[in-house]
């Protein structure tokens, strides 16, 4: 599949009709969602293509500018334009205004709206994976000071968890979640180096870092993990589990990686985009 750029698209609209959703990244290459959105669209017989588009954050605004002139229906953001993409819609939806992040757009009728659906995907696939509920548990999310980790912190604050540990191996990083959050005694701050205590802490381990666990990137005791922990790695490999689901399940926890918060964001933005039904095992198929 072609990976398009903000200079292809003006010669679009002879070229390829068919092609009115894309996920825009920078890098971009590694996206599985057309795989995923292209047999959504094949399921529900309509007769339109999901592609790649490569955007670097200069062109950000503009590729908004040409995709709205162009009539198309709608798209994702991914990494790194979650954020710039807020001040570029016309209107957000008010969970996105919240979480301070979307990555999915809605073209309505040259009206362009801004959604989140990252942190109603993760709750879906912590759900779905481990079969909790989130209100009774402890979780702690690694990096909540990134972007990824950030939404996310957010969002799970506002299904209150028995309680919620927000790591950053900047403890700076987290200032403003800190200010966001304050006030709620179950929501507590740490850094890399009491990670040990988190740990122990923790029923529910979220890494939102963009670090793997190869090479000894994280600084881990394997002892940290027990059998009755829950890893939720919201990246995910191409092929094979990630460094961190692989060093979970040799220690025989359960763990899971992002592909499953990939497909329910995925199924929530094709939602906006479609409506119902969506056709989530022919997503969830096209994953495998
Ligand atoms: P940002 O939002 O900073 O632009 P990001 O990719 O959204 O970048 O987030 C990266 C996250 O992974 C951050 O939480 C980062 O921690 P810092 O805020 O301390 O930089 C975290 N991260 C990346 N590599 C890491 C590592 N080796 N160990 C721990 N955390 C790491």
């Amino acid at each position: 599949m072609d990976i398009w750029t903000v200079d292809a698209l003006p010669s679009l609209g002879s070229t390829k009709p068919e092609f009115q959703l894309g996920v825009l990244g920078d890098p971009v290459e590694h996206s599985l969602s057309p795989r995923m959105q292209n047999a959504a669209l094949a399921a529900r017989g309509l007769p339109y293509r999901y592609e790649r588009v490569h955007v670097s954050p200069s062109r950000l605004e503009e590729a908004f500018a040409r995709l709205r002139e162009l009539g198309f229906i709608g798209w994702n953001l991914t990494l790194p334009h979650k954020i710039a993409g807020l001040s570029l819609v016309d209107r957000l939806d008010p969970e996105a205004a919240d979480l301070e992040a979307i990555n999915t757009v809605l073209n309505h009728g040259g009206e362009l709206i801004g959604f989140n659906t990252d942190g109603r995907g993760l709750q879906a696939a912590l759900t779905e994976a481990f079969k909790i509920d989130l209100t009774k548990v402890r979780i702690a999310v690694l990096g909540a000071g990134g972007g990824a980790g950030h939404a996310s912190a957010r969002f799970l604050a506002r299904l209150r968890p028995e309680r919620l540990l927000l790591v950053n191996r900047t403890l700076a990083k987290m200032e403003n979640l800190k200010n966001q959050l304050a006030g709620d005694p179950r929501i507590t701050f740490w850094d890399f180096d009491q990670l040990e205590r988190v740990f122990r802490e923790a029923d529910l381990i979220v890494n939102a870092t963009s670090a793997g666990l190869a090479g000894g990137i994280l600084d881990w005791e394997p002892d940290w993990l027990q059998a009755d922990h829950r890893v939720f790695d919201m990246v995910y490999g191409r092929e094979g589990d990630t460094p961190m689901v692989a060093w979970a399940k040799r220690k025989g926890v359960p763990a899971v990686d992002g592909r499953l918060m990939l497909l329910h964001q995925g199924a929530f933005a094709f939602e906006h985009w479609f409506g119902r039904p969506v056709p989530v095992q022919a997503m969830r198929d096209a994953l495998r």
